[in-house]
């Protein structure tokens, strides 16, 4: 088990983002490395870089691998105890509650709507208009989401709930990479944390009137969709219903959850393809089983390529690129033995980057996903959407979205690059651009 040097690590970071984080391999020794972070009394987080013992994890251990208290303490104060950092019982509840909402036979229902929303969107890319590759795939994802999930319109409203997103992810990230400000209350009059707040105080308004909205047409009335799952259910147990608060907390992290990841799934898939003629042109022939016509959920199977493509951007370019957790109890993986409270860190990029499993990994190459190659991976190798009890409950959702968004796309438009597309710097959560990537699009 090999010591990270800290100062070391972070500098990676800061200049070369998740590719930084890829010389944990350099400290790793046995697949395991441990890094102190610069915290009195706080113990050792702990690397795992070999995909059995990162499976061994998230999956045998997964009762007791938690959310970690210090991120989740961060998240907490903007999400509270909403299903993506809530832990034990809590947890359970909360997933329970959500899970049929995302059954596949329900999310095929969203297909048409997904594909209507999009067609509106794109209406208004002109011919050889320059976009914003990522603000335009920001701005067809949220109104998915919200769309099919609360049945709401966010159309008019979409600057305003994009720059809350914006600001309460900049203070999330700032808390998230920095201990010290991880330790500071919201109300500290910093700049990052003043951001967080003016980002959360316009979320609130804007929950609260859809939640205003719905109660007042009543249950009968209200449109079956999460919303009226969440608002109306019951606790089995209790029978009590769930409150206003923890009503809002579970309405933000899907607002948040429920788009960004995908926007950029979309964004660096198309990237790739405009870098990737060949890939490109695959694709398009694909398409033309559809002559013309707009892809359906009907349609995917017949179109297997775009799935490849997205599962090698998804290796590549996983939006969740690291995910962390803390057991309660020692635990015993691959001989080694992790104390009680003992962190994680599991990279995703590290682990899609591993040459063994991957050859070639900087090479994008859709084609080694045919013939259902990622069923025959080692557990562990590859997990964009994690794995074990806290596997992301939108996987199927995304998935379908993606697929149906980046045919329509690919039919439509030629997408031509202006600017190259590099990955963040630093630690953000979420794995996008480090700039703005301009593109020029032009009608097929
Ligand atoms: C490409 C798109 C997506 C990716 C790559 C992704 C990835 C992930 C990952 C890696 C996790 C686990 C996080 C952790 O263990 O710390 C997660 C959890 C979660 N995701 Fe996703 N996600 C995507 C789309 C979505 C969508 C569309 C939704 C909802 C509509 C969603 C809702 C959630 C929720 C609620 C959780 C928490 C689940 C729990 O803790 O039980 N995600 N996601």
């Amino acid at each position: 088990m090999g010591k990270i040097n800290y100062r070391k690590f972070i500098r990676a970071m800061r200049e070369n983002g998740a590719d930084g984080a890829l010389t944990i391999g350099d400290y790793a020794d046995d697949g395991v490395a441990y890094l102190w972070l610069p915290i009195p009394f706080l113990p050792p987080v702990y690397f795992l870089l070999k995909p059995e013992d990162v499976h061994e994890l998230l999956v045998k251990y997964g009762d007791q691998a938690e959310k970690m208290e210090l991120v989740a303490r961060v998240a907490r104060s903007t999400f509270g105890n909403g299903i993506l950092f809530s832990n034990g019982a809590r947890w359970k509840r909360q997933r329970k509650l959500m899970q049929p909402v995302f059954h596949h036979m329900h999310i095929k229902a969203y297909g048409e709507r997904m594909v209507a929303i999009a067609e509106d969107h794109i209406a208004h890319w002109n011919a050889n208009s320059t976009l914003d590759l990522a603000h335009e795939m920001h701005n067809i994802t949220l109104r998915i989401v919200v769309d099919t999930l609360f049945s709401s319109d966010v159309t008019g409203a979409m600057g305003e709930i994009r720059q809350a997103i914006e600001d309460v992810g900049a203070g999330f990230a700032a808390q998230a990479s920095s201990p010290i400000l991880a330790l500071m209350p919201d109300w500290f009059p910093i700049p990052a944390l003043r951001q967080k707040r003016r980002g959360a105080k316009t979320f609130n308004e804007v929950l609260q009137s859809l939640i205003t909205e719905r109660r007042t047409l009543g249950e009968a009335n209200s449109p079956q969709d999460l919303l009226s799952a969440l608002m109306y259910s019951k606790d089995a147990e209790t029978g009590e219903m769930m409150d206003a608060e923890q009503l809002r907390n579970e309405l933000l992290t899907l607002y948040v959850a429920g788009h960004e990841t995908t926007a950029w799934l979309l964004s660096w898939s198309l990237a790739f393809l405009a870098q990737n003629p060949q890939a490109a042109e695959k694709l398009c022939a694909e398409l033309e089983s559809l002559a013309g016509k707009s892809p359906s959920i009907d349609d995917l199977a017949r179109l297997p390529y775009s799935k490849m493509v997205l599962q090698e951007t998804l290796r590549m370019r996983p939006p969740v690129w690291f995910i962390q957790r803390q057991t309660h109890e020692e635990i015993h993986i691959n001989g080694h033995t992790y104390p009680k409270n003992a962190s994680f860190t599991i990279i995703i990029y590290a682990n899609h980057h591993n040459p063994d499993i991957f050859p070639e990994p900087r090479v994008f190459k859709p084609e080694r996903w045919e013939n259902d190659a990622e069923k025959r991976l080692p557990k562990g190798a590859y997990l964009p959407f994690a794995t074990g009890q806290r596997i992301c409950i939108g996987n199927g959702f995304a998935m379908m979205e993606a697929q149906l968004l980046l045919n329509l796309f690919m039919q439509r438009f030629q997408i031509t690059l202006l600017d190259e597309p590099q990955i963040k710097k630093g630690t953000p959560i979420i794995l996008g651009f480090d700039k703005p990537v301009r593109v020029q699009v032009t009608p097929r």
